[in-house]
């Protein structure tokens, strides 16, 4: 009989050979970008967005090159967001987008790599639904994938411990969902998902920018007012300076120039920013005493994209008399919670595989 020492070391040659062939994935798949983290490092991030050929059906391309062509195509080519609201609307082209941007890594896949992916989904998807994000998985390969509700992956990226028994209050605003949650125990207590979030804002702009101006843009021209000139109330420190505006007019067809200012961009938002806020004091309502009492002294935490909105805090603080904090570099908070969760995938009870569904 061999010594213990030889099976120890067979089965450490095991593990460091399989560890060799398995790719492992943490997936934020957002309604507007798609972050992937591999060995702890972000090594994409790029909007969720395909280019297609009309009369083929080939993706031209995926990510920031397809986003270059959007809203610029001609008869033979179409985009495609394939997520709407923070949910899969087009399953092809969710696929087509992973696996571009899994290609992108640029490490070779061998045909008999384990790939391995923890995959972030919004707390208010069905069942249906997390069966379909399961076969997308499966569609690029997938051997072993688990699921991570949004807030709870925010939670951790933002560095929150999940596991003890204090309540925290996560807000992420992303492109598609404001997702409100309280968080305690590893578990989500009480939890608010609405469809009003980031791309609702860059409509409220072109519209706004229609009623006011008589000058029609487009979702990427709006996106960038709401960056640059964006605001939740007119009130706020550091205002940026006036935004130029190019587009075209409503009455002559031809392109002109306006200015925008932080104050009107407020106003476009402030209806859409409002229902955020009741969907927050409909959160708080909702959750047991105790935990209102843990977030009392704790605040709220703001993530997702539509953190970085100036002044938005301080609105929400206003409003709910707590302390709001804004996560560090917000728009990456929920890919480094995904990373954490696949990297301890063998002890976080709240992660879902196929089997629990
Ligand atoms: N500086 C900024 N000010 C305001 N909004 C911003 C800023 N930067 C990015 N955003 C907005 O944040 C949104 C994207 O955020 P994020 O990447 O968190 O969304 P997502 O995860 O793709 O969407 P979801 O979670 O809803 O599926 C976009 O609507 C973008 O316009
Ligand atoms: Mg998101």
């Amino acid at each position: 009989m061999p010594p213990l020492y030889f099976f120890q070391s067979l089965s450490s040659i095991y593990h460091e050979t399989f560890k060799f062939f398995t790719q492992e994935l943490a997936v934020d798949l957002g309604t507007a970008n798609t972050l992937i983290i591999q060995n702890d490092k972000v090594v994409v991030d790029e909007p969720s967005i395909v280019a297609i050929n009309r009369q083929t059906n080939e993706v031209i391309a995926v990510g920031n090159r397809a986003m270059q062509m959007h809203e610029k195509t001609h008869d033979n080519i179409k985009t495609v967001r394939p997520l709407k609201d923070g949910v899969i609307a087009d399953f092809q082209a969710a696929e087509a987008l992973i696996q571009g941007l899994i290609n992108m890594i640029g490490e070779k896949r061998r045909f008999f790599t384990h790939l391995k992916m923890v995959i972030c989904i919004p707390s208010g998807i069905t069942e249906v639904e997390k069966r379909a994000v399961f076969d997308s998985a499966d569609h690029v390969d997938s051997k072993e994938t688990y699921l991570i509700h949004e807030p709870m992956a925010a939670a951790l990226g933002i560095g929150l411990d999940v596991e003890e028994p204090i309540g925290h209050m996560v807000i992420d605003i992303g492109g598609g969902t404001t997702e409100i949650a309280v968080i305690a125990l590893s578990g989500i207590v009480t939890d608010q998902s609405i469809r009003i979030a980031g791309d609702e804002f860059t409509n409220d702009i072109i519209d706004y920018m229609k009623r006011k101006h008589n000058i029609l843009i487009g979702e990427r021209t709006a996106e960038q007012i709401k960056i640059h000139a964006g605001a939740a109330m007119a009130e706020i420190q550091d205002a940026p300076p006036k935004y130029a505006v190019n587009g075209r007019d409503l009455l002559t067809g031809i392109p002109k120039q306006v200015f925008t200012s932080h104050g009107e961009v407020a106003e476009a938002l402030d209806k859409s920013i409002a229902k955020i806020e009741e969907a927050i004091l409909k959160a708080l309502e909702d959750t047991p005493p105790e935990l209102s009492s843990d977030i009392f002294k704790t605040g709220l935490y703001l993530t997702g994209g539509g953190a970085l909105l100036r002044g938005l805090d301080v609105r929400i603080s206003l409003k709910t008399k707590l302390n709001v904090i804004i996560a560090d570099d917000p728009l990456r908070a929920v890919v480094r919670g995904t990373g954490m969760a696949l990297k301890n995938s063998h002890k976080f009870s709240f992660l879902i595989d196929r089997k629990s569904i």
